[in-house]
């Protein structure tokens, strides 16, 4: 979503802003814009790409400060215009404000602003935030931002400048991340960690109600009340080569090939074969409380939630402990009942997710364990949660989550292998599970190998825009994941859903030649998958299945089949899911879309 950048130190700041906007590019936006203090205040703001307000910034004379601020900008309140894109500044030009998050109260905060004379010349939020700050500033910038921050709600990570005390910053934080970088004789304020790296690795997040005021000489933080709070610093662990495309095309594409070794990071001295037992440090301080867990309750949002359903049927499967996967957006508001020794699993890739963080709340309140299944180390929910265990599959950077999916998948695979081995499962059985654990990042490579295949069968079917996808078990939540993926990028309508619900009315959209995807792998339900595939075979559907190597029977009912190595059934997600998310991405590719940066998409969705 939005991105923040803002820089006070000795460098020039108008390069630093814009290399580290592009580094936030991947977050997805509309707009971007900066504003450099060097006496003056100077803003420049474009529509589209970094690169667009690259090319003013560069045509604009007199940019020269060692003190900026700088955003991209998802549009919420207020259309895609450079009036709405930030920074904003008050009717007096006195403030100047970035913004992530949306201010709920700003329609009255801009009637009562309106009432006593100020005026507005943008349709946002955000005007009305740094008009708020303008009106209570007394002579002090930190207090008119603490002041303004008691009265707004909703949610803001914010950057704050005053003409009068020119060579100050003020950041603050109420849901999205802000990090602060301390760098020597610099400060770096971003979104994003990736924007700080490449300049200092110490750092330290603000927590909720959090202010810090930056000055080159040092900073303080403090609540919205003035209550004085020492934040924990800590060192970065970012390679930035790792978020380089390097020769790859796209970062998607780049992700879905780097699944293999991601995996192995994974599972690196996670499996201990000789033992019989999956090693998971992040939760060894709770162990007896999940061994006396009664449910589990797994919440996220898109991807993640795919990969949660996936840990629904695995801690039932493998653990037999009752668990459920539910919407945190869902969860969070529909007053859910907490038993007793009730564990709740957020599961997300950059641990930022508004809903998933508020679902986690929501749980701990009531009393709940609270674990985290996460990439990105040291995200809000990573900090939130009692303990957790981390993705390990490095940066995200497309906004199709791919490895990050077979990475929470991979992880709850073992959360539910530990759990087993704890209540009941031998060291023998749990041994085999293992081994065949390990070896499903070469599954993975081995599947990589149908891309050509894959592309020619999309090629047949890309201009097809109804596509279905199904599957029983464990693939059903694979199928809504091909869909997902499908209709994110490519823009295809594309619906995902149990194999055997079709007959109870979408059967009625299959029309001749419509592709079908049935993820077909043998497993438990496979006969009754191959009678679902009958059905809609004999209604024109056009099959395409993924299928186990070795199924030669497929082909007779398939009009495409996509091999797969022959996994054990509860690992085989991490598998089958990589076909369809080849599939989405020819799609893409074929119909001439922006892969990496779909429309209307952010890569962490920070509001509600
Ligand atoms: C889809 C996708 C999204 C995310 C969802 C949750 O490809 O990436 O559906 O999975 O927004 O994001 P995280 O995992 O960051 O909580």
């Amino acid at each position: 979503m939005c991105g923040i950048v803002a820089y006070i130190g000795h460098k020039p700041a108008k390069e630093l802003l814009i290399e580290g906007l592009k580094r936030l590019e991947y977050r997805g936006y509309d707009s971007a814009g900066l504003a450099l203090m060097n006496g003056d205040l100077q803003i420049v703001k474009a529509v589209g790409r970094v690169a667009n307000l690259e090319a003013k910034v560069a045509k604009t004379k007199n940019l020269h400060a060692h003190m900026g601020m700088a955003h991209t900008r998802w549009a919420t309140h207020g259309g895609v215009t450079e009036p709405n894109a930030h920074p904003h500044t008050d009717d007096k030009r006195k403030i100047c404000l970035v913004h992530n998050g949306i201010i709920e109260n700003y329609a009255t905060l801009k009637k009562v602003l309106s009432e006593r004379g100020r005026t507005f010349h943008t349709e946002t939020d955000t005007e009305v935030l740094a008009t708020l700050i303008g009106e209570l500033y007394e002579g002090d910038i930190e207090q008119a931002v603490q002041a303004a921050l008691r009265e707004v709600t909703g949610a803001y990570a914010i950057v704050v400048w005053c003409s009068d005390e020119p060579e100050t910053f003020i950041a603050a934080r109420k849901g999205g991340p802000l990090m602060v970088g301390i760098g020597n004789g610099e400060y770096i304020v971003a979104s994003d960690p990736s924007a700080i790296v490449a300049h200092t690795t110490q750092a330290f997040a603000l927590e909720d109600y959090n202010v810090v005021k930056i000055t080159r000489d040092g900073f303080r933080t403090s609540t919205i009340d003035n209550k004085s709070v020492s934040p924990k610093v800590m060192q970065l662990e970012m390679d930035l080569e790792e978020t380089e495309l390097g020769a790859f095309e796209h970062y998607m594409r780049k992700e879905i090939f780097e699944q293999p070794n991601a995996l192995r990071t994974t599972f690196r001295g996670r499996i201990d074969l000789n033992e019989g037992r999956i090693v998971l440090g992040g939760v060894a301080k709770f162990a007896k409380e999940l061994v006396k867990a009664r449910r589990f309750t797994l919440t996220a949002q898109g991807t993640a939630l795919h990969a949660a359903m996936i840990g629904e049927y695995l801690l039932e499967d493998l653990a037999k402990v009752p668990a459920e996967c539910e919407y945190a957006s869902e969860f969070r508001y529909r007053n859910p009942i907490i038993e007793e020794n009730a564990v709740v699993v957020a599961v997300s890739q950059s641990g930022e997710t508004a809903d998933t963080l508020a679902a986690l709340q929501e749980a701990k309140d009531r009393g709940a364990l609270a674990l985290g299944v996460v990439n990105v180390v040291g995200s809000t929910i990573a900090r939130e949660t009692d303990a957790g265990v981390y993705l390990r599959v490095g940066p995200e950077i497309g906004v199709a989550s791919t490895k990050a999916f077979t990475g929470q998948v991979a992880v709850l695979t073992m959360l539910a292998l530990y759990m087993a081995r704890r209540k009941f499962m031998s060291p023998y059985e749990s041994a085999q599970l293992m081994r065949e654990l390990e070896k499903v990042p070469d599954h993975i490579e081995r599947a990589l190998q149908a891309d050509s295949h894959i592309k020619s069968v999309v090629e047949k079917h890309c201009a097809k825009e109804n596509w279905l996808f199904l599957g029983r078990g464990y693939n059903y939540p694979v199928a809504l994941e091909g869909a997902l993926k499908l209709k994110e990028i490519s823009y295809i309508h594309a619906e995902g859903m149990p194999a055997a619900e079709m007959k109870h009315g979408p059967i009625a959209l299959i029309n001749d030649g419509m592709p079908c995807v049935f993820i077909a792998n043998k497993g438990r339900q496979y006969d009754k998958v191959m009678n679902n595939i009958e059905e809609v075979r004999s209604r024109g559907g056009h099959i395409i299945a993924i299928a186990t190597e070795g199924d030669d029977a497929i082909r007779d009912l398939a009009n495409d089949v996509i091999f797969v190595p022959d996994v054990p059934e509860p690992l085989s997600p991490m598998v089958t899911v990589i076909p369809l998310q080849l599939m989405a991405y020819h799609a893409a590719v074929i119909r001439g879309h922006d892969v990496d940066k779909p429309r209307n998409l952010a890569k962490s969705v920070t509001v509600e």
